[in-house]
């Protein structure tokens, strides 16, 4: 049975698919074998980040009930394999999104991981998504606008029955004044997976004339290494994430947020 993992955030532009794809990476590098979806159904890009181009047959076609799942597979990069969301905006309107449990439960058997890259915002199709894994990894820029909104995705995933079972920390500045890992941990009451670097090899892996993830373009990198601990955490191989000190401030701060529930 594979784990299957929700990639989520709330606000936008944290970095979900970045992370999706290259933890996918270094997963497989864990000898894992790991699915990619992209269920960001609206604004697709995970086969853009993993430097693949033509996928005629995507998810939109199989959530329209068109195309059978195993067909809209497809060959990523060093064994990772992944289900791309297609582009058009008129098939996205048709998409039923329910459908999306039903189709990773058919893969559920042939992976080890199933790692689902989640849309921004509360929408239908984060939902879909959301109830469609048993596991959801948060992902947040070390600021308080997306804290808040990675608090309140959490309360959805949970309400909807997936375990939330850490933070990735993403563009992390390591400046001061910066919301220490500590003190997002306290906030959102989870475990940090990970504290990955803002990189400029991350940029870096759009400009080259050849499209590849930053783990796969330059593995030596502080945004990689980071990712490859992620993922020896998630398999349990090696070190345990880092779980929350408690501090008076952020509790005051914590209960705030919680008042918003
Ligand atoms: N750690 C990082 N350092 C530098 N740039 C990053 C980092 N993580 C993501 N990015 C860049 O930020 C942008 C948004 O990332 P993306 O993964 O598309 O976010 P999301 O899927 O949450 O919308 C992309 O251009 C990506 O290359
Ligand atoms: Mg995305």
């Amino acid at each position: 049975m594979a784990r299957v993992i929700a990639v989520a955030s709330g606000k936008g532009g944290t970095g979900k698919t970045t992370i999706t794809a290259n933890l996918g990476i270094a997963l497989a590098r864990l000898k894992q074998k790991v699915l990619l979806i992209d269920a960001d159904v609206a604004m697709a890009n995970l086969s853009l980040i993993l430097g693949m181009q033509s996928s005629p047959i995507t998810l939109h076609d199989v959530l329209l009930g068109e195309a059978q799942v195993h067909d809209a597979i497809y060959d990523g990069p060093e064994g990772v394999r992944f289900i791309p969301s297609g582009l058009s905006l008129d098939n996205y309107k048709r998409v039923d999104s329910e459908r999306l449990a039903g189709v990773v439960s058919q893969l559920n058997d042939e992976y080890d991981f199933i790692l689902l890259d989640v849309a921004a915002g509360i929408e239908k199709n984060v939902l879909s998504a959301l109830s469609a894994s048993q596991e959801t990894l948060m992902v947040t820029m070390p600021t308080s606008p997306a804290i808040a909104d990675a608090l309140k995705t959490k309360i959805v995933a949970q309400r909807l029955g997936s375990k939330v079972i850490g933070v990735v920390i993403n563009f992390v500045m390591s400046e001061k004044g910066e919301i220490s890992k500590n003190d997002i941990a306290n906030m959102l009451e989870l475990p940090v997976y990970g504290n990955v670097p803002y990189d400029p090899e991350v940029r870096k892996s759009f400009m080259q004339e050849k499209v590849a993830p930053v783990i796969v373009r330059k593995p030596d990198c502080p945004a990689s290494e980071e990712i490859t601990r992620i993922a020896s955490r998630i398999t349990g191989l090696k070190s345990e994430p880092v779980k929350a000190k408690k501090s008076g401030f952020f509790e005051q701060l914590l209960s705030l947020f919680k008042k918003k529930k």
